[in-house]
């Protein structure tokens, strides 16, 4: 049995975080921190009833962009997951104010706190909206670690959570370079898979919208998605591996929508769903060769998608 560890996870609330979390109490030997914006929020609930938590899982309340708050919850961590970062549903009318300023200055934050507890690994969730605005990389190669989203062509375009994370992942390996903390990046593609937590986050609304029944065509593009616990499991074989280094895309195959939408169809028949389907110039992939040698194994879209539609039938989101 491996000697106990402290381990923080920041935004413990979330999709992604909730898996995480729930992930690293089930290997026996992680105490927890979760951090959460407010530990009495109805909305976190869930993390007090894992198995494990009420030995082993502790709620800190952080905002990002409270250094002090940050700081408190990092201290005495050998360990440190950031996962927290705004998610914006739709385009946001203060950019730098809801998306970027968390998302940068956040990650300086913990990163800064981090360094001053002696933490001994960070892993960060970045994202593949880092890798893949990039017009320079050849159109017929799967994107790779090497590329970098090109910070004019987001604040042009208008994508702001693309340049947040951008931003944030470009000065954490800055961060590292200058005092030598050991920074992992871990960049997944559109998250899907079961929910833990009540609300719904914006990775998984995209999914819902196949539901809907409104929409009559959509466009068949090449979707880039990968199943929210291989995700945790990436996350912690990125912690746990001493040769892990730099960033790790972390994707499955990619998939036609129109072949998704026959999965769900042939699962779950009687939900009324797209019915045509515009096809459309070949979408970008993105290769997870690096995070496949370190042993990270997928489960099937099939799973994921019914285990999707079963979480969002037991919260009453689909009848
Ligand atoms: N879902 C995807 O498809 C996807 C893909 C690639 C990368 N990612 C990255 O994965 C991470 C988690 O995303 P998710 O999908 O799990 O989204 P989520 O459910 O919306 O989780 C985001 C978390 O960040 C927290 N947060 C936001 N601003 C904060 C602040 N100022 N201080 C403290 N906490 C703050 C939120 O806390 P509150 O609950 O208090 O708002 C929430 O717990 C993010 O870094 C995201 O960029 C997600």
């Amino acid at each position: 049995m491996a000697a106990r560890q402290t381990v923080c996870v920041t935004g413990a609330g979330g999709f992604i975080a909730s898996w995480h979390v729930k992930l690293l109490l089930s290997r026996g030997h992680y105490a927890v921190r979760g951090t959460v914006r407010d530990p009495g929020d109805g909305k976190n609930a869930h993390l007090k009833a894992l198995e494990g938590a009420g030995e082993r899982l502790q709620l800190f309340k952080v905002d990002l962009l409270d250094y002090d708050s940050v700081a408190s919850a990092v201290a005495g961590c050998e360990g440190v997951f950031h996962v927290a970062s705004p998610v914006p549903s739709s385009r946001s009318t203060n950019p730098e104010v809801e998306v970027i300023a968390p998302a940068v200055t956040g990650t300086l934050n913990v990163l800064k706190a981090c360094y001053e507890a002696k933490v001994k690994r960070v892993v960060m969730v970045s994202s593949v909206v880092s890798v893949g605005v990039n017009p320079n990389w050849p159109k017929d190669k799967a994107f790779n670690e090497d590329s970098w989203s090109d910070e004019d062509i987001c604040r042009k375009n208008q994508d702001w959570y693309y340049l947040s994370k951008t931003l944030a992942e470009r000065e954490a390996f800055a961060y590292a370079a200058k005092t030598g903390l050991d920074i992992v990046t871990i960049c997944p593609s559109l998250v899907i898979g079961p929910l833990m937590q009540s609300i719904v986050n914006a990775s998984s609304k995209i999914l819902l919208n196949y539901f809907k029944g409104d929409r009559e065509t959509v466009e068949n593009r090449l979707r880039n998605v990968v199943d929210v616990r291989d995700v945790a499991d990436a996350l912690l074989l990125a912690y746990e591996n001493p040769e892990a280094s730099g960033r790790y895309i972390c994707n499955s195959a990619p998939i036609k929508v129109s072949d998704m939408i026959n999965i769900l169809k042939s699962l779950y028949p009687t939900y009324t769903y797209p019915r045509s389907f515009v096809e459309v110039e070949e979408s970008s992939t993105y290769s997870s060769d690096k995070l496949q040698k370190l042993a990270w194994t997928l489960r099937p879209i099939e799973e994921t998608l019914r285990d999707s539609v079963e979480s969002y039938r037991a919260f009453g989101i689909l009848d």
